[in-house]
C-alpha cells in the first residue's frame, strides 16, 4: 500500500461553476496572480458537449489564457476510432453512458487531428503538442498495482489521445 499524502497544500481551492459559463470563469481570477502563467486542465467534460458548446467552453479558456499566458492540455478530444476500441474493451460503457446522460454522441465526436487542430485553431489555440495515451502506460498507476496489463487495455489507449495547446501569436 502507498501512503496517501494527509495535508491539503493551501493553494489548492475548489470553486464550483459551469464550463460554459464566462462568468464563472472570471471568478477564478481572484485566484490567479497577474505576473504567473496559468495550467488549464480538465478531462471528461468536452467529449459530452455538443461543438456549440465545446467551443463556448473553449473561447473562456482562450479569454484566460490570452491574458495570464500559459497552456491547456486536455485529453477531451476523443476521436471517432477511439470510441470503437473503448466499445470493444469495455462493452456496453458507452451504450450505458448514452442512456444515463443523454449524451455522448458520436456526432459530438472530433473525426481526426485535423478537425481538432482546425476547430481550435478557429478559435485561436496553437496545437504544439499531441501525446498517445500508450506513452504513459508503463506508469500508469491501477495498471501496474493491479498488474491488469494486457493487449485490450494497449489497444483501447491506443487511440486516446492528449493534446497541450497555446494562444496563436
Ligand atoms: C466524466 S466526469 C469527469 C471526471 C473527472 N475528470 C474526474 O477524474 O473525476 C464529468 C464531470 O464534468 C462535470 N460537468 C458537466 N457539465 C459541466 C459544466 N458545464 N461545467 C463544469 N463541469 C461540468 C460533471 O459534474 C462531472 O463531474
Amino acid at each position: 500500500m502507498h501512503s496517501i499524502q494527509k495535508k491539503i497544500p493551501e493553494n489548492l481551492k475548489v470553486i464550483s461553476g459551469n464550463a460554459l459559463r464566462n462568468d464563472d470563469f472570471k471568478m477564478l481570477e481572484n485566484y490567479f496572480k497577474t505576473d504567473e502563467e496559468i495550467i488549464v486542465i480538465n478531462e471528461g467534460l468536452l467529449r459530452y458537449l455538443t461543438f456549440e458548446e465545446k467551443r463556448k467552453v473553449a473561447q473562456n479558456i482562450y479569454e484566460l489564457l490570452s491574458k495570464y499566458g500559459g497552456i491547456w492540455i486536455t485529453s477531451d478530444v476523443t476521436p471517432k476510432k477511439f470510441i470503437k476500441s473503448q466499445n470493444n474493451a469495455l462493452m456496453n460503457f458507452n451504450k450505458n453512458v448514452n442512456n444515463i446522460t443523454f449524451r455522448n454522441a458520436i456526432n459530438d465526436r472530433f473525426e481526426d487531428e485535423n478537425h481538432i487542430k482546425e476547430f481550435f485553431g478557429d478559435i485561436g489555440f496553437e496545437l504544439f503538442e499531441i501525446h498517445k495515451f500508450n506513452e504513459v502506460k508503463d506508469v500508469l498507476y491501477s495498471i501496474k498495482e493491479l498488474d491488469i496489463f494486457d493487449d485490450k487495455i494497449e489497444q483501447t489507449l491506443e487511440d486516446a489521445i492528449v493534446v497541450v495547446m497555446k494562444v496563436k501569436k
